[in-house]
């Protein structure tokens, strides 16, 4: 099968709409995928046919949901090379999947003195709930510098990760910089001395997937809406001896065995980690979206992707005092910069009367900004289905802006 951009784009019914009268040129799918429309379609058609309650009812629908649920659940446990289906936890979103480790593992596994060590390059998201936890139980919060090309610095990592090391959570892509740390590195250094890792891999399993066994890491998160799903659906992958010892995170119903007022035993995984109704159309709906994804060449994908990067990477260099952030040899496609006198904020502006959709400001991600000494930048990050012209726009775009605003 050959990769076909133009084919690809008439999956995606947003892309057709103009903006201000200009045909959209949206950059911005590491804030938010499009969706396809066998994905949109399939979301309502289940609204309109099956809708019902899982893992409740004895009717009709609420089992067929129940099993298109579960399906779901092993389509994403192969997708991400995982080996159990209870080691896979529907959430909300990776946000929900990372404060469910923070909060479970440490109310299991850190004390007063341990220490929990993310990096400079991660997302709030990856950075906050570690230092709630830290703060709630007198452990140290840690982070591994970057160099000024975005690389994390793992010279020194057997001084940062150490015995009192219980987790180390790191990104596969940073959403900013688009650097992919050497995870295998990382994995090993905290296995070494008996921690565990989480990786953030909203913005990495987008762009070239993960094998988690393969990996060897302990905890993986990663959001439906980035991998071209529904908004409100996400996966929590954790090691099942791990997922296992942790306490739950929410109460609620399907989350338990035995309930009385004395004493309340806990279903097992899966669902002792899904309290509530799950978003199961939203499961669903993933699992078709990953569908969609495996139906594509997938070395076409990446070779496609990658192109992007580098177009787009060559073309914006060539404006005058334009800085590019992130600037290491093995990055997820995402570009972000800055131009000299010009307040990204403005910049994207401009750009939105052109129809052209960047994302500025500090990207959820403050110390990748203090790191470089700026209170935010302009990012372009490219899907499967942005072409060559779009970042035409782009430069043309940003030119325009420049002069406008010097
Ligand atoms: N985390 C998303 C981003 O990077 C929202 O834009």
């Amino acid at each position: 099968m050959v990769f076909d951009v133009e084919n690809i784009r008439r999956d995606f019914p947003l892309l057709e709409q103009r903006v201000y009268n200009r045909p959209l040129v949206y950059l911005d799918s590491g804030a938010t995928a499009q969706k396809p429309l066998c994905v949109i379609e399939r979301e309502a058609e289940l609204y309109k046919t099956l809708n019902a309650n899982i893992h409740r009812g004895v009717h009709h629908l609420s089992d067929r949901m129940t099993a298109l649920y579960e399906q779901a659940r092993e389509t994403v446990r192969a997708f991400i090379g995982a080996t159990k289906r209870e080691e896979i936890i529907f959430t909300s979103g990776a946000t929900a999947s990372i404060n469910l480790v923070a909060y479970s593992f440490s109310e299991r596994f850190v004390t007063s003195g341990d220490n929990i060590v993310v990096t400079r390059i991660e997302h709030h998201s990856n950075i906050v709930p570690w230092q709630m936890v830290a703060e709630r139980k007198g452990a140290e919060l840690r982070f591994i510098e970057a160099d000024d090309s975005g690389e994390l610095m793992l010279e020194n990592l057997d001084q940062i990760i150490d015995s009192r090391t219980k987790i180390v959570a790191v990104t596969q892509a940073s959403n900013t910089l688009g650097t992919c740390p050497d995870l295998k590195r990382i994995i090993a250094a905290a296995h070494a001395v008996g921690a565990a890792v989480l990786v953030d891999g909203c913005q990495g399993v987008v762009h070239g997937g993960v094998d988690v066994t393969e990996l060897g890491c302990d905890f993986y998160a990663f959001s439906g809406h980035k991998l071209y799903a529904p908004t409100g659906i996400g996966v929590l992958y954790g090691r099942s001896e791990l997922l296992e010892a942790m306490p739950p995170f929410m109460a609620g119903g399907d989350m338990v065995d035995k309930v009385t007022f004395a004493k309340t035993t806990f279903a097992p995984l899966p669902l002792k980690f899904e309290a509530g109704t799950a978003n199961f159309i939203g499961a669903v709906a993933l699992a078709e979206a990953i569908a969609y994804l495996q139906r594509l060449p997938q070395a076409e994908v990446a070779a496609h992707e990658a192109h992007l990067l580098a177009y787009a990477t060559e073309k914006l260099s060539a404006i005058e005092g334009l800085t590019i952030y992130g600037t290491t040899a093995n990055k997820a496609p995402i570009v972000s910069f800055n131009v000299a006198g010009c307040d990204h904020y403005d910049i994207g502006m401009i750009l939105d009367k052109m129809g052209i959709a960047i994302r500025t400001g500090h990207h959820c991600a403050q110390p990748v900004m203090e790191r470089y000494g700026v209170n935010g930048m302009c990012r372009a990050s490219f899907g499967l289905y942005n072409n060559t012209a779009d970042i035409d726009a782009l430069v043309s775009g940003v030119e325009r802006a420049v002069r406008m605003l010097r």
